[in-house]
């Protein structure tokens, strides 16, 4: 049995781990790994793959990145713009069918999240053996509970805040710090509480600035003199529109610029010194959190047994503290999104977090 491994989209702390998992449980069954580099991109031509073997992989378990490299533009994009879907041309599929049927690849694990797993259901639904895991910081992804990657993520955005903190005191200022998370609020709404941020603005509850404003000047007259404002990079004001940093080609737009926004129109309102940092790409790089790891290394694992079951179509699934699966197809209809009625949400309320409502 020889398998085929590779990982769509935007990396993400976890990854190796996955690899980790995936090489060590098919090595004991005795099956062959290819790793296939830079995602779905790596099955063109002859194929760019390198065999992985438990000797190159021993210790990448707490590595960031991915040692295969990933691709979210390109020939296999089936997400566009703002997440449209675009159906994989015909001539790029037969090609990679062709690399897999020469490597005499028996099946195939995409680690992805919803759009390298939506180009994954079109593997699957033209006859290829197929099996997903679910990998985004985001944690959008519907059917799984949890993604690894998100964890690591949270973890740089309250330790941001923590440092965005102490000089924002010493200024007395307002400091808006915006975080990744697409359409989803995940990593601005846990990140944010996590790191004491006094609003979180979320793309799932249209915000005013009047209202964040409110609440700033409020903490001024309770003695409160600096505050910390998280804003998702997909929110948005009430009757605005998405910020988009670059409408990009062959891939989503990509977000960025509503902190600066938020920033500048709080400064107005409020007449007090305000600052925008945006954290990008560190809330995706360095080394994934334990939780990480332990949640990546059991993915890999799961996908090696739904292959010897298998179990095609279908995607690794976290519920309930137990991994799972469900079938892919259910896993990208639908956005995992903050629920605004939602307890955690609530909670957040409850201890006088502005969510610009
Ligand atoms: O989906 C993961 C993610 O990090 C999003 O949070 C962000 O909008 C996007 O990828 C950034 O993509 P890129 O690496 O292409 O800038």
């Amino acid at each position: 049995m020889r398998i085929g491994l590779l990982n769509g989209g935007g990396d993400c702390p976890g990854l190796n781990a996955v690899t980790h998992g995936v090489v060590g449980s098919a090595t004991k069954l005795g099956w062959e790994v290819l790793g296939f580099k830079n995602g779905f991109e790596g099955l063109l031509e002859q194929g760019d793959y390198k065999v992985l073997r438990v000797e190159k992989t021993e210790g990448i378990l707490k590595q960031g990145g991915t040692i295969l490299g990933s691709s979210n533009r390109g020939h296999f994009s089936s997400k566009i713009g703002a997440g449209g879907l675009r159906r994989i041309p015909e001539e790029y599929m037969q090609e990679a069918f062709t690399t897999l049927r020469d490597l005499e690849v028996d099946a195939l694990i995409c680690v992805g999240g919803d759009g390298s797993l939506t180009t994954a259901l079109q593997f699957y639904e033209e006859g290829f053996p197929i099996v997903g895991v679910p990998k985004t910081i985001d944690n959008d992804l519907g059917a799984t509970a949890m993604t690894f990657g998100f964890d690591s993520a949270i973890q740089v955005v309250a330790e941001s805040l923590d440092r965005l903190h102490t000089t924002a005191e010493s200024h007395s200022r307002i400091m808006v710090l915006e975080v990744m998370g697409r359409h989803a609020g995940w990593i601005a709404l846990y990140g944010g509480i996590g790191g004491g941020a006094s609003s979180i603005l979320i793309p799932e509850i249209p915000f005013c600035h009047e209202r964040v404003a409110e609440a700033i000047l409020q903490r001024e007259e309770h003695g409160f003199h600096s505050s910390l404002v998280v804003v998702a990079e997909g929110a948005v004001e009430v009757g605005g529109g998405l910020v988009v940093e670059d409408a990009g080609t062959g891939g989503e737009f990509r977000l960025g610029g509503i902190g600066d926004q938020v920033a500048g129109k709080l400064s107005q309102l409020t007449g007090k010194e305000t600052r925008c940092t945006r954290l990008g790409h560190l809330q995706r790089g360095g080394s994934p959190t334990c939780l990480d790891r332990v949640l990546g290394m059991r993915f890999g694992v799961k996908a090696v047994n739904l292959i010897e079951e298998k179990r095609f179509g279908r995607m690794v699934s976290y519920q309930q503290y137990h991994v799972g699966s469900v079938t892919i197809e259910d896993a990208v209809r639908k956005l995992n999104l903050v629920d605004p009625e939602g307890e955690v949400v609530a909670a957040a309320k409850a201890i006088g977090i502005c969510f610009g409502d």
